[in-house]
């Protein structure tokens, strides 16, 4: 991989967007010069302002652009001066479905030091990942309105499921599995099928046929309203969860706040075909009150960034950056929250450079 260039499209957005990207490539250029590889970094001012200023949320063209890059980092977007579900809808899922990144992953693990409201529970405890589908259900947009602004007004939202959709994620969700290769090497397949008897009916079936090519993979299921209480009693009955796209996009805050919050959580917007161009990003929003103050936390935009690495072709380097946040969190942060960190946002990445070497 030596000779490889990586090439990234960085999509800083608002708020607190750029401060944390700034961060999350201040690791990276450490960690390349540790590891000898080289990068380049496409800076895009896609998010809040530039819609505000030219109404344009993805430039013409800027998909192609994205698609001649290795991988895309995504800061946070989210603009007070922007109604709500628009740069959510023109940007964030758009990019999703159009560069069909069908796989968001999301891992849930308790660093070192690092606070868990969860009383009593170490590291060790809270480990596992959630593989969401990421371009189908509740999210297609599929609906409408009959005597819209009346008071017989009625609302349809559709909640698409295919085939080809659930297949393939489950089928990379049971990859995965077996290659994480846990102690548990178990897949929980996570829906509703006592309620949504056609959709989930045919999660149930295509899981359970896609099992058959996987016997060394235990498989297990819950129902999702069951899983959020098992998330909190049990998180260490877990090692994978496979599961929709609402659901997903539920139960990964609730992993998120298992794991230390918004400061520390990351993602992984996948589309593992080859040729496929991925995204990552850090699951906090963007802050906008913390904006410029330079107390934001980078953690969650640093592992977004070794997730980056580990998904684009740098499997080690990404593992480094895991170490030194590992360290950094477990030996120097006073806690993953804005402001209370003990350091500013810059002096975090300062340290997770100087603990990579
Ligand atoms: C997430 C976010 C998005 C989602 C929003 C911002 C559209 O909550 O990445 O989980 O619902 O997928
Ligand atoms: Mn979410």
């Amino acid at each position: 991989m030596e000779s490889k260039t990586l090439k990234i499209a960085s999509i800083p957005g608002d708020g607190t967007g750029p401060e944390v990207t700034a961060e999350a490539i201040k690791v990276l250029a450490a960690v390349a010069e540790i590891e000898k590889f080289h990068f380049e970094v496409e800076p895009l001012d896609w998010g809040g302002d530039r819609y505000l200023r030219t109404g344009e949320i993805i430039p013409e063209g800027g998909l192609d652009l994205l698609r001649t890059k290795d991988a895309v980092f995504l800061g946070a977007i989210g603009h007070p001066d922007v109604a709500p579900g628009i740069l959510e809808k023109g940007l964030l899922l758009d990019l999703r479905f159009k560069l069909d990144q069908y796989i968001n992953l999301r891992p849930v693990k308790l660093l070192p030091g690092v606070e868990t409201p969860l009383a009593g529970r170490k590291p060790s405890d809270i480990d596992f990942v959630v593989v969401r589908e990421n371009t189908e259900d509740l999210y297609c947009g599929v609906g409408g309105y009959l005597k819209k602004d009346t008071p017989d007004e009625v609302a349809v939202q559709q909640a698409i499921y295919t085939r080809k959709g659930c297949e393939r994620c489950i089928r990379w969700a049971f990859e995965y599995t077996r290659q994480r290769n846990s102690p548990k090497k178990m897949l929980t397949l996570v829906a509703k099928t006592n309620v949504l008897t056609f959709g989930h009916d045919l999660w149930y079936r295509t899981f359970e046929e896609v099992a058959k090519e996987y016997p060394d993979v235990k498989t297990d299921y819950n129902h999702v309203d069951a899983c959020c209480m098992w998330m909190v009693k049990n998180p260490d009955y877990y090692d994978v969860i496979v599961t929709t796209n609402m659901f997903g996009d539920i139960i990964t805050d609730l992993g998120g706040i298992l794991q230390g919050g918004m400061g520390v959580a990351a993602g992984g917007n996948l589309n593992p075909d080859s040729g496929g161009v991925s995204m990552f990003e850090p699951m906090g929003g963007s802050a906008p009150k913390y904006a410029g103050q330079n107390v934001i936390n980078p953690i969650a935009a640093i592992n977004a960034m070794a997730m980056l690495l580990e998904h684009s072709g740098f499997p080690i380097a990404g593992r480094k950056i895991d170490a030194a946040v590992a360290a950094v969190t477990g030996t120097k942060m006073k806690s993953q929250a804005a402001g209370k960190m003990g350091y500013s946002t810059e002096e975090v990445g300062d340290l997770v450079v100087e603990s990579l070497s």
